[in-house]
């Protein structure tokens, strides 16, 4: 798979978008990421009980908004109006979870890059990825450079590899494995993002040396950051980039 389209500069991806100064996943947090000058964005996609395509990040609605349960329970015309700001701070009460559609046109129309982490729920991984990436393909036009497709879940990535298999693939690993090579064979992936606690300068140069584009979240701390990006880490995944950026 081509990773030609992948550039990172700065070397920093906005978490969630800038989820230290706004709530995660809404477009406010993604405006964030703007005002601190990164080019590329991160967030979560999960469908609704209805098969809405949505950006939040665990399976309850009760951390991020003021819903409760599982959002694979709930249809769209009952989450849309619920507040996903409050929870991190009442100037943030008008903020509403993002439908996919909406968050990619912002994406577009601020001439920003995307890696989208397909996160489905429980025993919904083959709709999920539908979904998502044919949503996704309607917005897209050629011109705009594709987004980045990323998950934990392998079965996720195979079958995006068959809709879209121009479009680059991330494998994300919590863990250190040593199937790797197995795991990113099957995904046919382009980078390998990977859990900064895991890595030493040998992993990194293992992945690396299979000719993947390493990435890797959650970098908070610049002089982490620094070390990370040393080793040979493409790019990091920080919740706060700017602190990132103005160190390097
Ligand atoms: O894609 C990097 C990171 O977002 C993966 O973990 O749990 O924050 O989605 P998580
Ligand atoms: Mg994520």
């Amino acid at each position: 798979m081509t990773a030609s389209t992948l550039k990172f500069d700065p070397p920093v991806i906005a978490h969630r978008g800038v989820r230290a100064e706004a709530p995660e996943n809404t477009l406010t947090a993604f405006r964030q990421a703007i005002a601190q000058g990164v080019r590329w964005l991160e967030t979560d996609v999960k469908l609704t009980h209805d098969g809405m395509p949505i950006l939040i990040h665990d399976d309850l609605l009760d951390r991020t908004t003021n819903g409760h349960g599982p959002v694979a329970d709930m249809v769209w015309a009952e989450m849309k109006n619920l507040d996903a700001g409050s929870w991190f701070n009442p100037s943030f009460a008008d903020a509403r979870i993002p439908h996919l559609a909406e968050a990619l046109r912002f994406v577009l129309d601020n001439k920003l890059r995307l890696n989208l982490e397909l996160k489905p729920c429980p025993g919904r991984t083959q709709a999920t990825v539908m979904v998502s990436m044919i949503e996704a393909a309607k917005i897209w036009t050629p011109e705009f450079e594709p987004p980045l497709i990323s998950s934990f879940d392998v079965n996720a990535l195979i079958i995006a590899s068959r809709l879209h298999p121009d479009w680059p693939r991330g494998l994300l690993l919590d863990q250190w494995q040593d199937n790797w090579p197995e795991l990113v064979k099957m995904t046919d992936v382009a980078t390998i993002n990977i859990n900064e606690a895991v890595l030493t300068a040998d992993r990194v140069q293992q992945l690396k040396e299979s000719g993947h584009i390493v990435l890797s979240y959650t970098v908070n701390d610049p002089i982490r950051a620094k070390e990370l990006l040393h080793w040979g880490v493409t790019a990091v995944f920080s919740d706060n980039p700017k602190e990132i950026i103005k160190s390097l």
